[in-house]
């Protein structure tokens, strides 16, 4: 497969088409945004921001890089690659974005996975997360990715210019997802089942609450359909005492935990844990406005 840059950059602040000038992506009416030295652009203006340093911190970054990097999660990764892969045309040009990207893993695992697939059309990739330190590790990862700092809310893309949007563990906006998304665009979606991680929720909870992915009844009145559910299962053997206290930094268990559960798992030398993932695929449907 070919591999393009992408062309569908859209300015934050009026939707305009956005250009490369030098060291900087411009719009036509003057706004301009610098490309970072790591490679990544900030495409999150300060209206668009909820708090000083959104997202996740470095410390949770660098828990999740170490984490991801060691391959226990490679399954998800490698199943959300072939049913990313199922969603596009043979032979068509194709824009895949990864919406709450973190630091990349999983984008990256789709980008190499496609790229070694013969008779396919050209491909562009693009990651958004709201964490200035997610992204800058993502662009660390993969060159030829484009990296941006923004919101699932407004992505910073044309209007009816993705053809897949993947969202893992991430924070949904169907609003921002329908508008990007073309005509017959699909979501994939990969959300924690019943039983994720459910030998660490039993240590850090008092009482653990069998977790239902999230309800798309919002996502269906605004003309989406889910068109395909799948879900994997898996142990991961005995994880370490630094796998264990990275998976707890990378997730929103370390803020929900008990303090006590937070220190009894901190104290573990190894856990087997159960890895129970889901994945949905909704359509956006072809008679919607934007
Ligand atoms: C649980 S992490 C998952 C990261 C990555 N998808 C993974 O599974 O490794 C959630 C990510 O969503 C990002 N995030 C939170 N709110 C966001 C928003 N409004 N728009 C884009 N990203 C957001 C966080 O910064 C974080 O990187």
């Amino acid at each position: 497969m070919n591999i393009l840059k992408a062309h569908n950059l859209a300015c934050p602040i009026d939707g305009a088409r956005l250009f490369s000038r030098e060291k900087q992506l411009v719009c036509e009416n003057g706004h301009a945004f610098d490309v970072a030295r790591q490679g990544y652009v900030n495409l999150l203006p300060v209206q668009h921001k909820r708090s000083k340093q959104p997202g996740d911190s470095k410390e949770m970054v660098i828990a999740r890089v170490q984490f991801l990097n060691s391959g226990l999660y490679e399954p998800i990764a490698n199943k959300l690659a072939e049913i990313a892969f199922v969603q596009i045309a043979e032979g068509e040009e194709a824009c895949f974005m990864d919406a709450g990207c973190g630091e990349g893993y999983y984008l990256d695992y789709l980008f190499n996975y496609l790229k070694d697939k013969k008779g396919g059309g050209a491909l562009s990739f693009i990651g958004l997360d709201i964490s200035k330190a997610a992204i800058a590790e993502s662009a660390r990862r993969n060159k030829q990715i484009t990296w941006l700092v923004g919101t699932n809310r407004q992505p910073p893309v044309d209007n009816a210019s993705v053809d897949v949007i993947q969202c893992v563990f991430g924070f949904q906006s169907f609003e921002g997802f329908n508008r990007v998304l073309k005509p017959g665009g699909k979501v994939v979606l990969v959300e924690p089942g019943p039983d994720h991680l459910k030998e660490l929720r039993e240590i850090i909870y008092r009482e653990v609450i069998k977790s239902d992915p999230q309800d798309l009844s919002c996502a269906e009145e605004m003309g989406f359909s889910v068109v395909d559910r799948q879900s994997l299962r898996f142990k991961t053997g005995l994880i370490n005492h630094e796998q264990i206290n990275n998976l707890l930094l990378m997730t929103p268990h370390f803020y929900r935990a008990t303090k006590q559960g937070r220190e009894a798992a901190g104290n573990l030398q190894e856990l087997e844990l159960t890895v129970d993932v889901v994945f949905r695929v909704l359509e956006k449907g072809n008679q919607r406005n934007l």
